[in-house]
């Protein structure tokens, strides 16, 4: 009898996956190694990278790293060690990102307020920290002929959120490094490489929870706003990007590329009304 065929199979494939430190970052790293993935784990800070290894530890063995996504040499590094150990790429997760308070503007200021070199930072980590690991280790995607590339987008790309200056400009910067990479590496390097961003809705972590939450757990007034446009009346649980995460790492999505998949509750199909 034939060996029954493992759906969305990610077993022994090599996943980058940046911020993989973070709160989305590291429920999907903890998720492919289940899976069976060979994981490496990046994060901005040495303990923070230790500090998810020991939590993935049950789990797997991942290779982890402390490196800056927005320098080129570092994540040639990466990709040095990378290919030392298990001689391939196959999918690199674009999941590191973060905001600066001088980056957004606070209730009785207006953009006149904002610091243009919190903006800058905020931008060069959210749109050149996803375009700089793309370039680096896209390339040797490019010299397999296969690869996934997963961009993390957000509801702030489309659409104005207020207050989220910098990080929105990036967000929708993402939309168009994902199409536009999509289109350039199909083309030169054929079928076998593809480049996809999610895009999460509202999920609680390190970067929105004093935002969307007061101390006890309730709502803060934007939160309840965000919850009164999302059809399914609440926030997202960590663990529900890990299905449409692990299909863009398998070979089931090999003629899906150039998409921005929302995973948002129906946030952004919802007019409001
Ligand atoms: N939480 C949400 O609701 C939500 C919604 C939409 C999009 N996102 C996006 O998802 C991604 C992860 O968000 P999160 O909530 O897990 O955030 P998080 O703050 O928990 O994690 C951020 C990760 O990025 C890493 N990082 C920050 N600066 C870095 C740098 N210069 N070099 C290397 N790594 C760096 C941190 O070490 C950490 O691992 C981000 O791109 C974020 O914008 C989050």
């Amino acid at each position: 009898m034939a060996a029954k065929k493992v759906p969305f199979n990610v077993m022994g494939k090599v996943v980058v996956v940046t911020g993989g430190s973070g709160t989305l970052g590291g429920a999907i790293c903890k998720h492919l190694i289940q899976q069976g993935a060979h994981v490496v784990v990046l994060g901005y800070r040495d303990e923070s990278v230790v500090k998810r290894l020991k939590e993935l530890a049950p789990f797997g063995t991942p290779m982890g790293l402390a490196v800056d996504v927005t320098d080129e040499n570092q994540m040639a590094t990466v990709r040095h060690k990378v290919l030392e150990k298990w001689g391939r790429i196959d999918v690199l997760i674009n999941a590191a990102g973060g905001n600066l308070p001088g980056a957004t503007i606070p209730p009785g200021k207006s953009v006149f307020d904002v610091s243009i070199p919190d903006l800058r930072t905020v931008i060069d980590l959210n749109l050149m920290g996803s375009v700089v690991p793309s370039i680096v280790l896209g390339k040797t995607m490019a010299e397999q002929k296969q690869g996934s590339i997963i961009n993390v987008s957000s509801m702030a790309a489309e659409r104005t959120l207020t207050r989220v200056f910098g990080y929105s400009m990036a967000k929708a910067g993402i939309n168009m490094l994902t199409k536009w990479l999509s289109t350039e590496l199909a083309q030169k390097y054929g079928d076998g490489i593809r480049v996809n961003a999610i895009a999460p809705g509202f999920f609680i972590g390190n970067q929105n929870r004093a935002l969307l939450t007061n101390e006890d757990g309730s709502y803060t007034e934007r939160g309840q706003t965000i919850i009164d446009n999302t059809p399914m009346d609440r926030f997202g649980d960590i663990t529900e990007l890990n299905g449409i995460v692990q299909f863009l790492c398998s070979d089931e999505s090999s003629f899906v590329t150039g998409t921005i998949i929302p995973v948002d509750g129906g946030f952004s199909s919802f007019s409001g009304v």
